[in-house]
């Protein structure tokens, strides 16, 4: 399977495809990184292991549209079978979504439905639940509300309400990583179908 990856930030979820994808009998090959930013951690490690990458910056463009459009093409030049939005922290456009509609991958530092946007983890942290985790689902139009595939449980500790969630937040992102991995290899190798919100896949 053809696999875009999106990202914002430091692209750790983005290295743990990347390590997979090394092996063939992963299943999944990672064709381009696509960032809505330029100088970013993930764009780095994309050109280190020879991915392709490509940056649109929403300021670059007259609105959120011609955006949306630009990075609908961008994608589907590479013909991906899946999509993965790894620490990608811009909202997905209209265009985009129904473009790629139920092969958008997303993982979440939370146990959605509770806690979605973009600070699920200091969220948790101030509602002071006692676990958390992180959510790996496929993306509709709305902000985290995409059919779950698989979720990871953290367990809180009274010491992460010490440094803002930074450790709890590592905490959750060695589970992210090996549940990222695993969903992305199963979908590509196996596929899957939506039922009534559910996702299956086979075998
Ligand atoms: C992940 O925890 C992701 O769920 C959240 O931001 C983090 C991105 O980390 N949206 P990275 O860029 O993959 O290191």
């Amino acid at each position: 399977a053809r696999l875009v990856v999106l990202v914002s930030g430091s692209g750790t979820n983005l290295q743990a495809l990347i390590d997979a994808a090394a092996d063939p009998a992963y299943g999944a090959a990672i064709v381009a990184v696509g960032a809505d930013r330029d100088g970013i951690a993930g764009l780095k490690r994309a050109e280190s292991a020879g991915v392709e990458t490509f940056v649109h910056r929403i300021a670059d463009f007259a609105d959120r549209a011609a955006w949306d459009r630009a990075l609908t093409a961008s994608v589907a030049a590479h013909e991906p079978d899946l999509v993965v939005t790894a620490g990608f922290m811009k909202i997905l456009g209209p265009a985009f979504v129904e473009a790629f509609a139920g092969r958008i991958v997303n993982t979440h530092p939370a146990l959605l439905p509770a806690f979605p946007g973009a600070h699920g983890v200091a969220d948790a942290l101030a509602y002071g639940v006692r676990v958390t985790g992180c959510t790996v689902h496929l993306v509709d139009a709305g902000v985290d509300t995409g059919p779950i595939i698989a979720q990871g449980v953290v367990e809180v500790e009274d010491a992460d309400h010490a440094d803002g969630g930074e450790a709890l937040h590592n905490r959750i992102k060695t589970v992210e990583h090996r549940l990222l991995v695993d969903v992305v290899g199963r979908l590509a190798r196996e596929g899957h179908r939506i039922e009534d919100r559910k996702v299956w896949i086979p075998a």
